[in-house]
C-alpha cells in the first residue's frame, strides 16, 4: 500500500508543521532544483536510519546535509579552504555539494564513518523555506539523499517520489510538492579537502565555472572516496539503456529534438538543448518503465558543462549489474 502524505499546497503554515514533524523524527521528501530529496533531521540517528531502510541503501554511504544558508557550513565543517569559500559565495544557493573536513557536529551515521561531510544549500524557494522553518525551531541541517530506491533513477517530481517510495514510507511521512526540478540531474560534488578542488560527481556547476571563480585548477577524480553514484550501475530504470544505437520498432528513444524518430520507435523526449535534456531525462526513463518498454536508446548530447553530467549518468544507467 502506498504511504506518505502528499502536500501539494505548501503554505508557510504547512512548511512550519512539516519542519516540526521532521524535528520529531518523521521523513519529509522535498523538492530541490536538482532532484527531489528524502529528508531527515541530520542529528537524529533513528530518523537517518529510516532513510537507509526506505531507500534500501547500504548504511556506510554518506549523506549530504542540506542547509538554509551558506554561513551554516561553519557549524558542520572544521576546515574551509579559501577556494571553498569562493565556491560557496558564487554558487550557493545552487546545484553544488562541497565535501569538507567534518566538525564534531557531523556524526558517523551521516558521514559513513569518514572524516568529511557533504554540504549543500539548494536553490529552490520551497526547499529554502522548509530549511529555514527547520532552522527556526533549532534544526541543524537536513540529511537528504535523492528520493529514489538505491541504484534506481532519481526523482524530479513529487508524483515520481510517491510512486517510487510510497510503499516504503510510513503513514506520517510527508512528500512536499514543489513542481518539477529545474536542473534535473544531481548536484556537482566537489571534494574540498585538498589543495585544489576535485570533482567527485559532475553536475550543472562545471569545471570551467569552478576554475573561473576560484582561480585554481581543478584536479581530476583519480581515486574515488565513497560516492555511491560512482558505482558502475546506478541511475538505472528497469528498461535496458543503450547509448547512441539505432532504435528498433518498440524501443524507446531519447534524443535532442533535431534527431528524427525512426519508424516504430517510441519517442520519450525531444529536448531542445542540453539543459532541457538534463531537465527531462529522468522523467523520460521513468516513462519508459511506465509503458513497459524493454529497451531505450539514448543519443547522448555533445559538449561540456551539463552535457558532461548527462553522459556520466547515462554511462551508469547503461552499465549492467
Ligand atoms: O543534487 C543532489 O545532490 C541531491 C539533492 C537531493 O540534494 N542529493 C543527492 O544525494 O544526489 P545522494 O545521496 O543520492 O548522492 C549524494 C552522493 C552519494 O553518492 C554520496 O556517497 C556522496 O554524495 N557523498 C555524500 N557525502 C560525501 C562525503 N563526505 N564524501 C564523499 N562523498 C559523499
Ligand atoms: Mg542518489
Amino acid at each position: 500500500m502506498s504511504q506518505g502524505q502528499f502536500i501539494s499546497h505548501c503554505t508557510a503554515d504547512a512548511l512550519k508543521s512539516a519542519a516540526q514533524q521532521l524535528k520529531s523524527g518523521t521523513l519529509v521528501a522535498f523538492p530541490t532544483e536538482t532532484v527531489y530529496g528524502l529528508g531527515a533531521d541530520a542529528t537524529n540517528a533513528d530518523a537517518v536510519a529510516r532513510i537507509y531502510a526506505v531507500k534500501g541503501r547500504p548504511a556506510d554511504h554518506p549523506l549530504i546535509v542540506h542547509l538554509a544558508d551558506a554561513q551554516d557550513i561553519s557549524e558542520w565543517a572544521s576546515e574551509i579552504p579559501d577556494y571553498a569559500i569562493d565556491l560557496a559565495r558564487s554558487f550557493w544557493p545552487g546545484p553544488m555539494t562541497l565535501v569538507l573536513t567534518r566538525s564534531e557536529l557531523a556524526p558517523d551515521f551521516i558521514t559513513g564513518g569518514q572524516a568529511t561531510v557533504g554540504l549543500r544549500v539548494p536553490d529552490h524557494t520551497l526547499a529554502l523555506a522548509f530549511l529555514n522553518a527547520f532552522k527556526a525551531i533549532g534544526g541543524k541541517g537536513v540529511a537528504a539523499p535523492s528520493a529514489n530506491r538505491f541504484g534506481h533513477v532519481s526523482t524530479t517530481t513529487a508524483k515520481a517520489v510517491h510512486e517510487e517510495l510510497g510503499e516504503y514510507l510510513a503513514p506520517e511521512d510527508l512528500i512536499l510538492d514543489g513542481g518539477p526540478s529545474q536542473v534535473g540531474v544531481e548536484s556537482t560534488i566537489i571534494d574540498c579537502t585538498g589543495d585544489a578542488p576535485r570533482i567527485l560527481r559532475p553536475g550543472a556547476i562545471s569545471v570551467e565555472m569552478i576554475e573561473a571563480v576560484t582561480g585554481v585548477k581543478v584536479v581530476n577524480r583519480d581515486d574515488v572516496i565513497r560516492v555511491s553514484g560512482s558505482l558502475e550501475s546506478h541511475y538505472s530504470p528497469d528498461a535496458h539503456v543503450v547509448l547512441d544505437g539505432h532504435p528498433r520498432p518498440g524501443d524507446g528513444l531519447i534524443a535532442l529534438n533535431d534527431y528524427p524518430t525512426p519508424e516504430g520507435a517510441i519517442r520519450l523526449a525531444s529536448p531542445i538543448n542540453n539543459e532541457d535534456f538534463a531537465r527531462h531525462l529522468y522523467e523520460a526513463l521513468r516513462e519508459a518503465d511506465a509503458q513497459g518498454i524493454e529497451q531505450v536508446v539514448v543519443i547522448q548530447p555533445e559538449g561540456d558543462g551539463i552535457a558532461t553530467a548527462i553522459r556520466d549518468r547515462l554511462k551508469r544507467a547503461a552499465a549492467k549489474g
